[in-house]
């Protein structure tokens, strides 16, 4: 399948990484065409990993990940194009932070919205499936490396963009709990995660964790 990443950090990188192990042709956007963060993640894949603007990516992708600057990431989403985003899943793995303030990260839209839903409303032709925001890159794409089997969150408004979004990350990333949280507000809640995610992090030293939800 072809597939884009808009985005060259750690997640665009890992999770592009993945996909081509996985066996599918990917794509990574940036703003620039030949980003060098992308550049050499291309040229380190070797085989099925391209680069280009995220209109290219975008227009390549058959499914889209999104795993920009949260902050910008609407920024981003417009240089991608409505056009090229209509009709399209959108994987959203994004948390709006605002890292002005070392100590205490802070949201830009929290409460009464979400990133989540800022993006659906933006691109209503597009499917946004908000997951994998509560996770750090590489337990994103191999929870099987945690030493008990945890949950992980989708929300969307559309039935059939988060079956295909459960099946993806039940087939291809190994997740065997997934929770679907309901409409695209709820990424409010998942979103607001990040803080306590932040400490958690903190408190553990460590990134690669995640919780696990529990009944009597
Ligand atoms: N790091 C993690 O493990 C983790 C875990 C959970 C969720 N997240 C979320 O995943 C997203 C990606 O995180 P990350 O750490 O991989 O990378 P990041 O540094 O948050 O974002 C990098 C991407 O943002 C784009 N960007 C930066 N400024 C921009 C602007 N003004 N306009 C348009 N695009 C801009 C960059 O574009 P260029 O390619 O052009 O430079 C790059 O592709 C974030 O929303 C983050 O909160 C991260």
């Amino acid at each position: 399948m072809n597939i884009a990443v808009l985005g060259s950090g750690q997640v665009g990188q890992t999770i592009g990484s993945k996909l081509v192990q996985l066996g599918h042709d990917v794509m990574m956007g940036s703003r620039e065409e030949a980003n060098p963060k992308a550049v050499v993640w291309a040229k380190e894949e070797k085989h099925n990993a391209v680069f280009g603007t995220f209109a290219n990516a975008a227009a390549f992708g058959e499914i889209i990940f999104v795993c920009t600057l949260g902050s910008v990431t609407l920024d981003a989403l417009y240089l991608a194009g409505a056009a090229n985003l209509k009709g399209k899943i959108l994987i959203d793995t994004t948390n709006p932070l605002d890292y002005s303030d070392e100590k205490h990260w802070k949201l830009t839209v929290c409460n009464t919205d979400s990133l989540g839903e800022q993006i659906q409303r933006a691109f209503p032709e597009a499917m946004v499936v908000k997951t994998l925001n509560t996770l750090y890159c590489t337990v994103m794409v191999d929870p099987e490396k945690l030493v008990e089997t945890t949950d992980v969150f989708v929300s969307g408004n559309s039935a059939t963009a988060k079956a295909s979004v459960i099946k993806i990350l039940h087939d291809w990333f190994h997740w065997k709990r997934i929770i679907d949280l309901g409409d695209i507000t709820t990424s409010r809640a998942v979103e607001m995660y990040a803080l306590l995610w932040r400490s958690l992090r903190l408190a553990k030293s460590s990134h690669s964790f995640n919780i696990k939800v529990v009944s009597h």
